[in-house]
């Protein structure tokens, strides 16, 4: 047996092939999981529906993660389709570009907001949300993507990092919330990999770079590599694990200089 069959799990923040939420539904997909995929307005729908046609019965739906009307239609169909909910993965950011290209001095209180409603707000309503139908399973695993940016100071990368450390610090508050009801959260925090919304960050070719001369396997990450570690924290065999930030970036974070 898959290590997800007869589950189902909603992935949120595919805009493309190369989205690291697409790398996960593929592998979630391939173990088994019957998948609910979400696209953020209509420039990315088709994008979505091509993609998710490859998959087995998916559910395909709009959702802008700002917008509590279109949250909640999302899990009323969910509920309507798939009566629960085992796992969530939350693949959604965003800051205006110019945020990732001005002096941080320069952030914008509306920059700021935005930065921190899309990237980390986002992930405790949609985790409200899930849970009555994740009680309806006896539990289930909820899981976000971090940067270590949230941490230390990458250039250009401003706040976008606040809105890391946000997320990451809300992944343990959530987990000690949820963790009675048998409701696991995580985030792995990847390594830099060139897609759509890195490609925002100005210089981001230069942190590649980096990765490969200084970090400890010599190399950056591709999306299939955080989609194996998402299958140990969205399965069983990470059952133990919560309110944890597993970091896939090849060891970069461990480097001194
Ligand atoms: N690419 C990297 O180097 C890297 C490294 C570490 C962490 N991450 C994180 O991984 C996650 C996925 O990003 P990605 O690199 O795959 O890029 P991506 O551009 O493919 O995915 C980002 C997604 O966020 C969605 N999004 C933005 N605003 C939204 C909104 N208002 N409502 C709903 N969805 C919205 C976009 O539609 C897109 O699908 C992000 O949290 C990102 O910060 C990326």
């Amino acid at each position: 047996m898959s290590s997800l069959s007869g589950k189902t799990g909603l992935v949120v923040g595919v805009a493309n092939k190369r989205s690291i939420a697409w790398a996960v539904a593929q592998a979630a997909s391939a173990a088994g999981a019957r998948l609910a995929l979400t696209y953020q307005g209509e420039r990315l729908e088709e994008n979505v529906r091509e993609l998710s046609a490859g998959l087995t019965d998916p559910l395909v739906l709009p959702l802008d993660v700002t917008d509590d009307a279109q949250i909640a239609r999302v899990f009323e169909e969910l509920d309507r389709s798939f009566g629960g909910l085992d796992f969530l993965v939350h693949g959604a950011a965003y800051a205006p570009r110019e945020e990732l290209s001005n002096p941080f001095v320069q952030t914008t209180r509306e920059g700021f907001r935005m930065a921190l409603d899309v990237s980390a707000y986002s992930l405790i309503a949609l985790s409200r949300a899930a849970l009555p139908l994740m009680e309806k399973r006896g539990g289930g695993s909820i899981l976000t993507f971090s940067y270590l940016g949230s941490d230390r100071v990458f250039p250009n990368y401003n706040v976008m990092g606040v809105a890391k450390a946000a997320l990451e610090s809300t992944v343990r508050y959530l987990a000690a919330d949820l963790g009675p009801k048998n409701v696991r959260v995580n985030a792995i925090s990847a390594g830099p990999i060139k897609t759509l919304a890195a490609a925002g960050i100005g210089g981001f070719s230069t942190i590649l770079q980096v990765y490969r001369d200084r970090a400890p396997l010599r190399r950056t990450v591709d999306t299939s590599e955080v989609a194996d570690a998402a299958m140990f924290l969205l399965t069983d065999a990470g059952r133990a694990v919560t309110a944890e930030v597993l970091m896939v970036d090849g060891g970069y974070h461990a480097t001194g200089m």
